[in-house]
């Protein structure tokens, strides 16, 4: 069963893209066919740490909502991003592929999908294609930060809402706002992750209190890093520093997500048995 996963946040700047590269590269390389779909229109970045770059691109997502090409067109497959850097003992599989439909990073043809906006529609039509198409046991959405169309049709659409906040007051209004939209719009599971934190904080206290102010449970308290600073989304972090405190919380959320689909797939293969 292919699940839809968004990954917000309120405000810019707090992760979502690199978390959002690091989960699907997890679950890739453990056997999962997953895409990713950068819906950040106004300011893409997903395809940089995927080596993605214009050169390669002939299509994007853009092309595809102004009825230009098919969304198979503008899907690119990444998985050598890890599968050409396996190494001995790293569990190798396959089935483990990812995909990538990036948005145009052309100045024109950003301000020209602004203006005249598209047809949402599409969108949601393009993703049930690619997730039969390509079999897919994952779908991520990179999003904008704040809340506008593309964020609240990704939301309607999710199976999983993982929304990203920073340790900081205006971060933690913002997620009020987006937490309380998203349980508006009935997304069937929503969890927060929180990015950026400081090392010497005691992360299961921080982790109940951020329980406790939205009564959404927190997948992971990821720290801020320094390595991460240097890597400047260059590469994908989980690959680059397997052992890192950072990918080893990233190891238990694509833990959390695995479960989550397993647990969906027993429930739709025995229907009524319990
Ligand atoms: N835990 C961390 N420690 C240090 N730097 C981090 C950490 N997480 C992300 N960053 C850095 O923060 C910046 C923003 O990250 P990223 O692009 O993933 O965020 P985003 O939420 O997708 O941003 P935007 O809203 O602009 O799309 C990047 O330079 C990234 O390297
Ligand atoms: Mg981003």
């Amino acid at each position: 069963m292919s699940k839809i996963i968004s990954i917000h946040s309120f405000r810019g700047g707090t992760g979502k893209s690199n978390v959002t590269a690091n989960l699907a590269t997890n679950l890739a390389r453990t056997g999962h066919r997953v895409a990713i779909v950068d819906t950040d229109i106004q300011s893409p970045g997903i395809h940089v740490p995927f080596g993605l770059d214009e050169s390669k691109v002939k299509f994007t997502l853009n092309d595809y909502l102004w009825g230009k090409c098919s969304i198979d067109a503008a899907t690119y497959d990444v998985s050598s991003v890890f599968t050409t850097r396996q190494k001995s003992g790293w569990f190798q599989q396959n089935r483990g592929k990812i995909y990538l439909i990036p948005s145009s990073i052309k100045t024109g043809e950003i301000s020209k999908i602004l203006r005249e906006g598209y047809d949402a529609r599409l969108l949601n039509e393009g993703f049930r294609h690619l997730m039969q198409k390509l079999q897919l046991d994952y779908l991520f959405i990179d999003t904008h930060p704040g809340i506008n169309e593309e964020t609240l049709l990704s939301v309607i659409i999710s199976d999983i809402l993982i929304v990203i906040l920073r340790p900081d007051k205006q971060d933690y209004q913002g997620t009020a706002v987006t937490v309380d939209v998203a349980r508006k719009l009935d997304v069937p599971k929503m969890m927060l992750v929180v990015n950026k934190a400081l090392p010497s904080l005691n992360t299961e206290v921080l982790k109940r209190q951020v329980e406790e102010i939205y009564r959404v449970p927190v997948a992971g308290v990821l720290p801020v890093s320094e390595e991460m600073f240097h890597l400047a989304s260059s590469d994908i972090f989980c690959l680059r520093y397997p052992d890192h405190p950072w990918t080893k919380v990233i190891n238990s959320i694509a833990d959390n997500l695995r479960d989550t689909n397993q647990a969906a797939k027993k429930t739709f293969s025995f229907p009524g048995k319990r």
